[in-house]
């Protein structure tokens, strides 16, 4: 199972803030938030990543993120010229796909809660299994968002794109698992009237092959859309006021790859040391000298 992170766009509802920065390198409270899609990923068990990002700032990404080695995963880099739709990433990413079962996640998208773990982990395997998964999360305003009906199994009955008369509360989140097919899927795609290849089209190619299933986050679970300066402040009060509460991290790599055994405690005592004297360092000291057990 691979996973892409895509982190392009134009951020153009953060202006002047993504003038100069990508949105998805913007601090959400102590951490850059691609950390947050890249943990999710991981916590699905993905180790192998493609980030995709404007060519402006992918330098960047790569300077924060490396190999990602660091965190026990590989992650390889791809640019995406103009922010052309989602589903663009199967393209740019077709050949590092490779005919494999993939995962995306977008940058801009914080997940959070207890049993999410579980749930990534049941949509990779039904990945590998040929059967793809969208997660849907209950919102109160869902004609702002792609929207889901499905049936009690799970099954995806239907989607639409920000509907006047939504058929459900279900809003789709930005993450999908999708399996083999999923290349050579979106490779057939046309590009919308706004002229993007829609993550919508490409999740009605499988509905229509019966081959999607929805996983519903529950109420105790926090979906977070870091889009706007509203949205970008209130993820990072959420973020603090769980992290001070619990003595927790919220989205740490470095931690789910020690959990996830993609590395051990003589890494992340030397990430530890990299990060000095921050909280954030001194929190890897505690993981690795087994007082957060
Ligand atoms: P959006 O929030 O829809 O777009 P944006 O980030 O350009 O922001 P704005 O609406 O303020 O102009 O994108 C959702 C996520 O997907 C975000 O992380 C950027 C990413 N994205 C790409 O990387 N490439 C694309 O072609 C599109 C459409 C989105």
């Amino acid at each position: 199972m691979k996973g892409i992170l895509l982190a392009g766009g134009s951020g153009t509802r953060l202006h002047p803030m993504t003038l100069a920065a990508s949105k998805q390198l913007l601090p959400v409270y102590d951490k850059p938030m691609v950390y947050y899609p890249l943990g999710t990923l991981m916590l699905a068990g993905i180790r192998d990543i493609l980030l995709i990002s404007t060519p402006a700032d992918l330098p960047s990404f790569r300077r924060l993120l490396g190999d990602g080695s660091q965190f026990g995963v590989s992650i390889t880099y791809a640019e995406q010229a103009k922010p052309e739709g989602i589903a663009q990433a199967f393209h740019i990413g077709a050949d590092w796909i490779g005919g494999e079962p993939c995962a995306l996640a977008l940058g801009d998208n914080i997940i959070y809660g207890d049993g999410i773990t579980t749930q990534l982990q049941a949509a990779s395997s039904r990945a590998e299994a040929g059967e793809s998964t969208i997660f849907g999360y209950r919102v109160a305003d869902p004609e702002r968002y792609g929207v889901a009906e499905f049936d009690s199994n799970g099954r995806v009955l239907s989607i639409e794109e920000k509907p006047s008369t939504p058929k459900s509360d279900w809003a789709v989140i930005g993450l999908y698992f999708y399996d083999a097919r999923v290349t050579q899927i979106a490779r057939d795609l046309a590009p919308s009237a706004r002229g993007e290849l829609e993550i919508t089209d490409l999740n009605k190619v499988y509905l229509g092959l019966d081959a999607l299933r929805a996983e519903q986050l529950g109420r105790g679970c926090a979906w977070l859309d870091a889009g706007t300066p509203g949205s970008l402040l209130q993820a990072a009060l959420f973020v603090q006021t769980v992290q001070e509460r619990q003595g927790l991290q919220v989205g740490c790599p470095e931690e789910i790859a020690f959990r996830m055994g993609f590395t051990d405690a003589a890494a992340l005592a030397q990430q530890a040391a990299a990060l000095g004297k921050t909280a954030y360092g001194a929190y890897l000291r505690d993981l690795a000298g087994g007082k957060l057990a």
